[in-house]
């Protein structure tokens, strides 16, 4: 049922040419023995001998990644996971200590700073998203070089090329399809076992490979984090701000009920009253959506208790918000994130 429509879109992009353009094949036939053994086929032929480093930042897609990789060339892979001060709370230590728990050799790079310094000023939100990938792969490319790494392996799946290639947006994990050569630029070659599969065959994967369901089923985040979540310049007292707030809201949801549901920090301020007094503080949009691949989203019913019910926590626990609104628009015409 689900790749049904999934299929449908695909067909709507067949008919208009635009998968040739995008270079990817979806798989129709989703056998999973199949695709696995495939898979690590392809990965083994193509990295030999040869030292390869994951990006893995712990969600479904870069886990199975790294895993197939895994099968395929053992110890001559090592998973770098970035800490680039867009996780939600405690979630790079989280991430670090699963993925060693699956026998991953780990890498965990602090590149806070890094990231905060590189996006100083900076407001537009595709310059935001262009800077982040450049520092990513900056960072990716130091460690290929340390480790004498030829390959990076990288969790793209269909969704991400297509929105790329759409011109929709600028996925923080998308090279070739724009023009950039990552060989040249960075010095490794990017393998991408997933890119011809969209997420609910990337979960049955995950299931498969018999990952925690914790990573199997583990809600969405975008590559870039939180920062697509802070519309405009990004600052640590905004990030910290919604780095509760998305606790607070995903508590409340769960990926079995919805595809995504999250906070935004939306620019500009609110008056509201804080202990009897006049305050301008933080606006926070809840976001909600149903979806099966990510290319169409719809916003459904909450319940208007459950509503409210957030709103107060996160005035209660988080006093700079003095604002929560929900965000009613289905995708098309808005997109899932906010930049
Ligand atoms: P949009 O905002 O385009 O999001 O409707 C579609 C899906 O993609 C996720 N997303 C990203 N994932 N890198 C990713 O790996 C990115 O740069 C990125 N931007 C958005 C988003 O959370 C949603 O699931």
């Amino acid at each position: 049922m689900i790749l049904g429509n999934l299929f449908k879109f695909i067909q709507r992009n067949e008919d208009m040419g635009v998968e040739k353009q995008r270079k990817i094949e979806p798989v129709r036939e989703f056998n999973i023995e199949e695709f696995i053994k495939k898979s690590v086929e392809e990965i083994k032929r193509e990295i030999g001998n040869e030292k390869a480093i994951a990006a893995c930042s712990g969600g479904v897609d870069s886990t199975v990644a790294a895993m197939l990789a895994k099968i395929a060339i053992g110890e001559n892979l090592k998973v770098v996971h970035i800490n680039d001060n867009f996780r939600r709370i405690g979630e790079s230590e989280k991430v670090v200590e699963e993925l060693k728990k699956l026998g991953f050799d780990v890498i965990l790079v602090d590149a806070r700073e890094e990231f905060m310094n590189a996006l100083k000023g900076v407001s537009d939100a595709e310059e935001k998203r262009k800077i982040f990938r450049k520092t990513f792969y900056e960072i990716l490319a130091r460690v290929a070089k340390e480790e004498n790494a030829k390959f990076l392996i990288q969790g793209t799946i269909a969704a991400d090329i297509i929105e790329t290639a759409g011109g929709i947006k600028t996925q923080h994990n998308v090279l070739e399809q724009i023009g950039i050569q990552p060989r040249e630029l960075y010095g490794f070659k990017i393998v991408e076992p997933l890119k011809n599969l969209f997420k609910p065959q990337v979960r049955e994967v995950a299931r498969y490979l018999d990952l925690p369901k914790d990573i199997s089923e583990r809600m969405p985040f975008p590559g870039p984090g939180l920062l697509v979540r802070v519309v405009g310049e990004v600052t640590e007292e905004k990030l910290e701000i919604l780095r509760k707030a998305t606790q607070i809201i995903e508590n409340e949801f769960s990926s079995e009920d919805i595809f995504q549901g999250f906070g935004v920090i939306l620019p500009g301020k609110a008056t509201g009253i804080v202990n009897g007094k006049r305050e301008y503080g933080y606006i926070i949009a809840i976001r909600v959506v149903k979806s099966k691949d990510a290319i169409t989203a719809e916003v459904p019913e909450i319940p208007f208790e459950k509503l409210k019910h957030i709103a107060k926590k996160i005035t209660t626990q988080i006093p700079k918000v003095t604002r929560v609104v929900f965000d009613v628009t289905d995708k098309p015409p808005a997109t899932i994130e906010y930049e």
